[in-house]
C-alpha cells in the first residue's frame, strides 16, 4: 500500500542551488584555499540534492527499500549541515573585515554574559581546540538568553536543538590545510578571526533578539 507520506515525497524533489559570495582577499588564508574549499562546499549541496532524489526513487518501493531508506535518512542530516554551515561560514568573511564593535548589540550582550568579548573569544578558542574534525559555533539560545560556545562533530553531531548560530568556525583539516599544517591549526583560528565581517554577525543577532 502506498502511504500519503510517500506520494508527498516523491511528487516534487526540492533542490537547493549553491550560493556565491563576495569574498575579498583574506589576509593569512590563501586564494587556493578559499577556491578549495568553495569547491568542496559545492560538493555538498550536490550530495544533498543527489540524496533527495535517491530517496524520492527509494520511496517508490519503501517495503523493498526500507534498508537503503534508512541509510539515505540517516545520511540528510550530514549533507544538508554540510552545505548550510559553510554558507554560515563563507558568509562571515563577505565585502571586508570589521571589527566587534564592543558597545554594539552584540559586544554588549557577550559582554555582559562573559565579562567581556575577549573573555567570550577566549573562550570560543577553547572549545576550537577539541581534537577531531568539526565546528566550532557560537548558538544564541533565546529560551535562556544565553550564548553557548559549542563543539560540533563533522557537521551535525552535537548541534543543540533550536539554538540559531550566530559565529561557526569550520575545523575540519581541509579548512586550513593548504596553508597551515594540522599543528599550526592555532595560526588558522588568528586568520579567521583577523578576516571576521563583524556587522554580519551582528546582523543574525539583531534578528534574535
Ligand atoms: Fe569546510
Amino acid at each position: 500500500m502506498v502511504k500519503h507520506t510517500d506520494v508527498a515525497r516523491s511528487a516534487s524533489v526540492q533542490l537547493a542551488s549553491p550560493q556565491h559570495f563576495e569574498l575579498p582577499e583574506l589576509g593569512g588564508i590563501s586564494r587556493e584555499q578559499v577556491e578549495v574549499h568553495l569547491k568542496l562546499y559545492d560538493g555538498y549541496v550536490a550530495a544533498l540534492n543527489g540524496l533527495r532524489k535517491l530517496e524520492a526513487d527509494l520511496s517508490q518501493d519503501v517495503e523493498k527499500n526500507a534498508l537503503a531508506l534508512d541509510g539515505a535518512h540517516r545520511r540528510c542530516a550530514f549533507e544538508f549541515n554540510g552545505a548550510r554551515m559553510h554558507e554560515l561560514y563563507f558568509r562571515q568573511w563577505e565585502h571586508k573585515a570589521a571589527g566587534l564593535a564592543p558597545g554594539g548589540i552584540l559586544g554588549t550582550a557577550l559582554t555582559q554574559q562573559y565579562g567581556s568579548t575577549a573573555a567570550w573569544e577566549e573562550e570560543f578558542r577553547t572549545v576550537a581546540k577539541t581534537r577531531g574534525i568539526g565546528w566550532t559555533v557560537l548558538h544564541y539560545d533565546r529560551e535562556q538568553d544565553l550564548f553557548l560556545n559549542v563543539w560540533v562533530d563533522e557537521h551535525h553531531i552535537g548541534q543543540h536543538a533550536g539554538v540559531p548560530i550566530v559565529l561557526a568556525m569550520d575545523m575540519w583539516e581541509h579548512a586550513y590545510m593548504v596553508d597551515y599544517t594540522p599543528a599550526e591549526k592555532a595560526d588558522y583560528v588568528d586568520a579567521f578571526f583577523r578576516n571576521l565581517n563583524w556587522s554580519v554577525m551582528e546582523g543574525r543577532f539583531a534578528k534574535l533578539r
